[in-house]
């Protein structure tokens, strides 16, 4: 187990700078996923935290040393990458058993230790048998295999499960989720799924162009977004995100033509403000035509469990999520309430998170609420 500390990290290829300074603590034994966007970053990080990439400025610590100068193999960390190449030739318990025969272990011990973590995978009965013969979700576990018999204090992931279809992602991340209960090494997971980020993650980390936009529990990321750009991006369907003005006198906020009722805490801390609102689709409540606020619906989607209306709001789209019993067509006219407590709002310039709450006053809350974020 260790804790990992990245201070201030920069990097830059040639001119082009990547990272911008990225500040993070994580926990020893803390399972970390890093969520963000093809290109903002994550690899990079990654690697710079396996000792596989430069660290162009800044500092990273494991376990209170700093690793700037350490040699990959001297930093304690494991890597598994999407693309787990493993040596065709090889069997399964010698593809497994390879770092400690590098390392000279003798072998005996080898082989107990391959039969143990073959174990801890379930391939204990797929140890003489090659790659080529492997599924592949049993491909993946080979690898994950080679990473814990090294038994590291760090567990580095780079999408270790994109090459693989949707069922089998689905039980492999259940179990890397049953690996880390039992092994209990900090685990630094990267990945541009949003689903697999809110399943694995104690902590969730959302980068978004070489910078992290927001650090927190994902369910606290999820019902409070920092920014417009974490709101669009967690959730499925995204959360509706629309341009309004905060009414100076009314406690509405104005949409081009429909007037969007608000708290009472936020027009009077918000008065006169332009903003962008946010509401998730599941709290988006679809009303009977004539109540509400006019909406015309574009399209509907199945999914079974219940169903996604689609709607013409204003000159945008609006998704909600409605029970089954409720029933809608293209073109129907229907209602949208949003539930004022429901709303988030945000800065319309930064895309920061304003944070509205009954106890603000009337000119203070703003700035305070921009710089908790
Ligand atoms: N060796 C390199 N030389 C120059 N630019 C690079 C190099 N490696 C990465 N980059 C650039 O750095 C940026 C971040 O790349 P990185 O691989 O970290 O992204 P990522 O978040 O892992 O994306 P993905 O989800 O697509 O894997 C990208 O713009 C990429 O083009
Ligand atoms: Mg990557």
């Amino acid at each position: 187990m260790a804790d990992i500390t990245v201070r201030a990290v920069r990097k830059s290829y040639g001119k082009t700078a990547t990272l911008h300074g990225i500040d993070l603590a994580f926990a020893s034994g803390e399972f970390v996923v890093i969520l963000g966007p093809s290109g903002c970053g994550k690899s990079t990080l990654l690697r710079m935290i396996a000792g596989l990439e430069d660290i162009t400025g800044g500092e990273i610590e494991i376990n209170g040393r700093v690793v700037n100068k350490l040699e990959p193999r001297e930093r304690g960390c494991a890597m598994v990458f999407q693309n787990y190449a493993l040596y065709p030739h090889m069997t399964v318990a010698d593809n497994i058993g390879y770092a400690l025969k590098v390392a000279g272990v003798p072998k005996a011990e080898r082989r107990a230790r391959i039969a143990e973590t073959a174990k801890i995978v379930g391939l204990g009965d797929y140890l003489q048998r090659k790659p080529a013969a492997l599924s592949g979700g049993q491909r993946q576990r080979v690898a994950m295999a080679r990473a814990i018999i090294r038994e590291p204090g760090v567990f580095l992931f780079d999408e270790p499960l994109s090459n693989l279809d949707a069922t089998l992602r689905v039980t492999m991340r259940a179990e890397i989720r049953k690996l880390h209960q039992r092994l209990s090494a900090t685990s630094v997971f990267v990945t541009h799924d949003q689903v697999e980020a809110m399943t694995l993650a104690d902590k969730l980390v959302v980068m978004n162009k070489g910078q992290v936009e927001q650090v927190g529990q994902p369910l606290d990321i999820y019902h409070r977004p920092a920014s417009t750009f974490v709101a669009a991006f967690i959730g499925a369907p995204p959360m509706n995100l629309m341009d309004a003005r905060i009414d100076a006198s009314a406690t509405v906020a104005r949409h081009e033509h429909l007037a969007i009722p608000i708290s009472s805490a936020m027009a009077a801390a918000l008065a006169g403000r332009d903003v962008t609102l946010g509401i998730r689709p599941e709290e988006c409540r679809v009303l009977p035509a004539g109540e509400g606020l006019p909406a015309r619906v574009d399209f509907v989607e199945e999914l079974g469990s219940g169903r996604i209306v689609h709607a013409a709001f204003g000159s945008r789209i609006f998704a909600a999520a409605i029970p089954l019993d409720i029933r809608v067509a293209s073109g129907d006219l229907i209602g949208l309430a949003l539930p004022p407590a429901q709303l988030h709002v945000f800065d319309r310039e930064t895309g920061r998170r304003l944070d509205v709450t009954h106890s603000m006053g009337r000119h203070e809350p703003v700035r305070q609420a921009a710089e908790a974020v």
